[in-house]
């Protein structure tokens, strides 16, 4: 850890830290110093994580499928702690449906969870950012936004959503020292896949034959970069979405 990285007296709000690349940041997070917000669903889940990490952890449960959570969450979030310096918007579902099989239920929930509460949330908080002088917003987007993605146009224009907020809410606040990126994980071997490795066969084998790097992505590939986000690493860069897929995206295999 350099300088620039150590996280030391922030204060790092992660949503989805109960598994998969949320879990691997919030444990990424407090291992640079930061003091971490872990929301979810599933308390057991948060506090198994939680039970690991060092910087006094905090516990918040959310379902951000709910219309006002991302508001609700916010003020609950200024209420327990007072703020928060970092800002991973990292739940998030899925939706592998054909564009024939698609529900209006169906576009509402995963734009729910996908969209309006990362923004609600990330509005809700930033102005406790700006109070501290500045932070750092981190999305956790898709690659399915960068894409076309078969079968998953709902999902696909979640993420397509999240990387237009990121520069806009970029632009807004960068005179206000928030910075805000996004990042487009590829294959990361998580729960998220369950669904797809039972109903697509042969999916997991042919989707690691398209990586340039030739395996799956894991939650600790994500973590880093989130790591590098949320400090001062990357102290001047804001607005920008990058790939962390092995080259899946932008190379021929
Ligand atoms: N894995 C991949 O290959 C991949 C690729 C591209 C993008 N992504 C993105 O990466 C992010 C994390 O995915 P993952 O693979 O780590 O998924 P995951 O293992 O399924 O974890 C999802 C997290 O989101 C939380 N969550 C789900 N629904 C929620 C709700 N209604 N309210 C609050 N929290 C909720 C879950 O906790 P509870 O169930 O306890 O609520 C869990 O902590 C997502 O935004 C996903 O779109 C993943």
């Amino acid at each position: 850890m350099t300088e620039s990285n150590d996280l030391t007296s922030r204060t790092a709000l992660v949503t989805g830290a109960s598994r998969g690349i949320g879990e691997a940041s919030a444990r990424a997070l407090d291992a640079a110093g930061a003091r971490v917000i872990l929301t979810g669903r599933t308390v057991a889940d948060l506090e198994r994580v939680a039970g690991d990490l060092g910087n006094d952890p905090v516990i918040i449960t959310a379902d951000l499928a709910q219309s006002g959570a991302g508001t609700a969450l916010a003020e609950q979030v200024v209420a327990q702690v007072g703020g928060v310096d970092i800002l991973v918007n990292n739940a998030g579902i899925p939706m592998r449906r054909t564009p024939e099989q698609l529900t209006e239920a169906d576009v509402d929930l995963v734009f729910a969870i996908n969209v309006r509460s990362l923004l609600m949330l990330s509005v809700g908080l930033g102005p406790s950012m700006i109070e501290r002088g500045g932070g750092s917003i981190v999305n956790i987007s898709s690659i399915a936004g960068l894409s076309g993605p078969l079968g998953r146009v709902a999902y696909a224009g979640t993420k397509g959503a999240v990387d237009a907020m990121t520069r806009a809410l970029a632009a807004d606040w960068g005179p206000k020292g928030i910075r805000v990126n996004s990042i487009c994980p590829g294959i990361i071997t998580t729960a998220i896949w369950e669904e797809s490795r039972q109903t697509v066969p042969g999916l997991i084998e042919d989707l690691a034959q398209k990586v340039p790097l030739k395996r799956w992505g894991d939650s600790d590939d994500i973590a880093d970069v989130v790591l590098f986000f949320a400090s001062d690493a990357s102290r001047y860069v804001t607005g920008e979405t990058i790939a962390v897929d092995g080259g899946m995206t932008r190379l021929s295999v």
